[in-house]
């Protein structure tokens, strides 16, 4: 029950007074509607974003001129020493694979703004021949990965409040995709409220405070307070392969990056594609002060973006994905206190309601952590460059770069050369130049898998996903 008069004194002192008088102007069952949601709340947090929504800022989390570096690459080419490692890696990475010493972990909770699609994001129908949603792509890498059901291939899925239930029942509603119901758990991620350039919560409707995803890096404690990392403990899980639902390129499993990762005795590692050219718009992974994240492309100068190192190459190349392995010690550790990650505060245009009770646009922040900033957490660190056209090809935005269309055309293009590489015959090519070949994830996770199993027939079936593409 609650205690009406507590929760106002709260609401004062912590800069919150607005919303007393809301409370009080509403009738009964909205107002115990709106009281329940502002006792949720953590007002100590809110006080702290409240002086990053004031000053509009993120917070002094570099230095003025940080002291940038290049990570040590495990690189594409691998000639020598390297490529000896990579093959003691690639068969360590199969045993751990094998004897389920590796769990999945996906962040789905975020809002797909930019797609524009009401629903969570992994129900896109991205499969070019196949209409295989996001979630079936993955899924079925996941049942390969099990080797015919012989291995237990425990998959963590973040949802968000707002797309829990809906996730939850495409799952339900696709028997699973195949895989184990027990296998797969999933957790709506934290929210936090979003405050007015004053630190004062918003409201999305008189009964309902303006709420949005803690972003990707809420991940670790969710894993933590949800009894994720409690189950990955109970079976034995050493590792975990992290990956984000909107690249169906993602190869989860991985053996050469897992074995690396493991050999390595890393917290946390990363996968990355050699930037287009200086002036791609992407984070690199890199040392800032010493300690290991992702810099924004804004933070290199024009002369760092250009500079070169000595086989000719970007220096600062390494594009970061959002693919990473994780140990489950280490996410133990990190998330046994209070994980501090910095806060990355977004300003927006929000659609909320006034003080008169209508809907208006105002500017408000949001704020939200980031998984790679825990990479300045991890003493060890693998840094594995890999290729951006077998392994990266993210749904983004509605059309342009980074969309549907990138993204089957990318689809189309691998698995167009994997039959031609296997001496396979393409059938004729579209106006665009691209051959309608789709391979099912479940048959071959590369080209040279392909080959090896071909001449099987690879056969993509439509499993009834009703879902309008855009
Ligand atoms: P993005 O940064 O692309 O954000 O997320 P988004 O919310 O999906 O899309 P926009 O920006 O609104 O258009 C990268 C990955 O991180 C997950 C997303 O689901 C996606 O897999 N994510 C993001 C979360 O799980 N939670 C968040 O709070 C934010």
């Amino acid at each position: 029950m609650t205690d009406l008069a507590a929760l106002q004194a709260t609401l004062r002192e912590a800069g919150q007074a607005h919303l007393c008088a809301r409370l009080e102007g509403l009738a009964p069952p909205r107002r115990k509607l709106l009281a329940r949601a502002l006792e949720a709340i953590d007002y100590e947090l809110v006080s702290e974003l409240a002086d990053l929504a004031r000053t509009g800022s993120t917070p002094a989390v570099k230095t003025a001129t940080p002291d940038l570096e290049p990570p040590a690459l495990v690189p594409l080419r691998k000639e020598g020493r390297v490529a000896q490692d990579a093959e003691r890696a690639t068969e360590h990475g199969r045993g751990l694979l094998a004897s389920g010493k590796v769990g999945y972990v996906l962040v789905a909770g975020g809002q797909g703004s930019r797609l524009g699609l009401d629903g969570p994001k992994g129900k896109f129908r991205v499969g070019p021949i196949s209409g295989l949603s996001l979630f079936a792509y993955h899924a079925r890498r996941l049942r390969k990965a099990s080797d015919g059901g012989r291995v237990s291939v425990p998959w963590y899925i973040m949802t968000s409040p707002a797309n829990d239930a809906e996730t939850r029942a495409f799952f339900e509603d696709h028997g699973h995709f195949g895989l184990v119901p027990e296998d797969v758990f999933f957790f709506p991620q934290a929210m936090l409220p979003a405050l007015d350039p004053d630190g004062r919560i918003l409201l999305a409707a008189e009964d309902t405070p303006f709420l949005a995803p803690n972003g990707h890096g809420g991940l670790l404690t969710g894993l933590r307070s949800s009894g994720a990392l409690d189950d990955m403990r109970a079976r034995g899980l050493e590792h975990l392969s992290y990956f984000q639902v909107d690249n169906p390129l993602v190869r989860p499993a991985d053996p050469l990056f897992l074995g690396l990762h493991a050999r390595a005795e890393a917290g946390m590692s990363s996968k990355v594609v050699a930037k287009r050219d200086a002036g791609e718009k992407v984070g690199v992974i890199g040392r800032i002060d010493g300690k290991l994240g992702c810099i924004e492309y804004s933070d290199l100068s024009d002369e760092l973006r250009h500079a070169k190192d000595d086989r000719g190459e970007l220096r600062f190349r390494a594009g970061n994905i959002a693919v990473h392995a994780l140990s489950v010690d280490f996410l133990d550790d990190v998330t046994r206190g209070n994980l501090r990650l910095p806060w990355h505060v977004a300003k927006k245009a929000m659609k909320v309601v006034d003080e008169n009770g209508r809907q208006v646009e105002r500017t408000g922040y949001k704020f939200e952590t980031f998984v790679f900033d825990a990479l300045a957490l991890s003493e060890e660190s693998v840094t594995l460059e890999v290729e951006r056209a077998h392994e990266f090809s993210p749904v983004k935005n509605a059309s342009g770069e980074d969309s549907p269309e990138t993204a089957r055309r990318d689809l189309l293009t691998l698995h167009a050369g994997w039959l031609a590489a296997a001496g396979a015959d393409l059938p004729a090519a579209d106006a665009f130049g691209l051959h309608p070949v789709e391979v099912d994830p479940l048959f071959a996770e590369t080209g040279e898998e392909f080959a090896q199993r071909m001449p099987a027939t690879p056969v993509i079936r439509d499993e009834g996903h009703h879902y309008d593409a855009p």
